[in-house]
């Protein structure tokens, strides 16, 4: 993250809001630590040891910034259409980015686990990855049918290390498994 991005990041206001859009809606349990994950964000990234590792991590282990590429044969039917290549980040796609972070605030907060949700696993094996560069433990939830159709990611986020929850309720994918993951973060809060 270059330091003039940082400059003009638009955070949203202490409601949560962008302007009219946005907002903060969450379990009265979570606010207390949606509170300190938010504190610890706005605090970290004026952080000069983070943004350097930030940094050092996107060019070194990412591999970023990726390139850019001209799309010549699908531009032929009239927009110039440039595709930038983030599909070649370590992992395969862009959550990598914000999971480092992620995982370094956890960090800086003294978390010892990261949990989190995940549909077709992208997220998951991303959060694992950063996990287990950076020493948490990390639990990942995910739908049972989820489960079934993504089994490689599956196979990744468990050789990175990461507990993986199946979560049968309702239609056994994406949204009960985000359900289930604060469920376990509420319940894991004192821990
Ligand atoms: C926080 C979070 N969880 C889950 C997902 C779903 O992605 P995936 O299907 O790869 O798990 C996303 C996608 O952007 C996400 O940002």
């Amino acid at each position: 993250m270059a330091n003039e991005q940082l400059n003009t990041l638009v955070l949203p206001d202490e409601n949560g809001n962008f302007g009219k859009h946005g907002g903060k809606i969450g379990h009265p349990e979570l606010a207390k630590a949606l509170a300190e994950i938010e504190t610890g964000f706005r605090n970290i990234i004026k952080d000069a040891d983070f943004i350097s590792e930030m940094k050092r991590l996107q060019a070194t282990y990412v591999g970023r910034p990726s390139p850019i590429y001209h799309a010549r044969t699908l531009s032929r039917r009239g927009a110039q259409i440039y595709l930038k290549r983030e599909d070649l980040n370590h992992t395969g796609a862009h959550k990598i980015n914000h999971c480092i972070g992620e995982v370094l605030l956890a960090k800086k907060l003294g978390k010892k686990k990261v949990i989190a949700e995940t549909g077709a696993g992208q997220h998951g094996v991303a959060l694992a990855t950063a996990a287990a560069l950076l020493g948490l433990e990390c639990e990942i939830h995910m739908g049972v049918v989820d489960i079934a159709k993504e089994h490689p990611n599956v196979s990744r986020m468990k050789i990175l290390g990461a507990k993986i929850v199946p979560v049968s309720a309702g239609a056994g994918t994406l949204k009960e498994a985000v359900d289930s993951a604060f469920e376990s973060y509420v319940g894991q809060l004192g821990e």
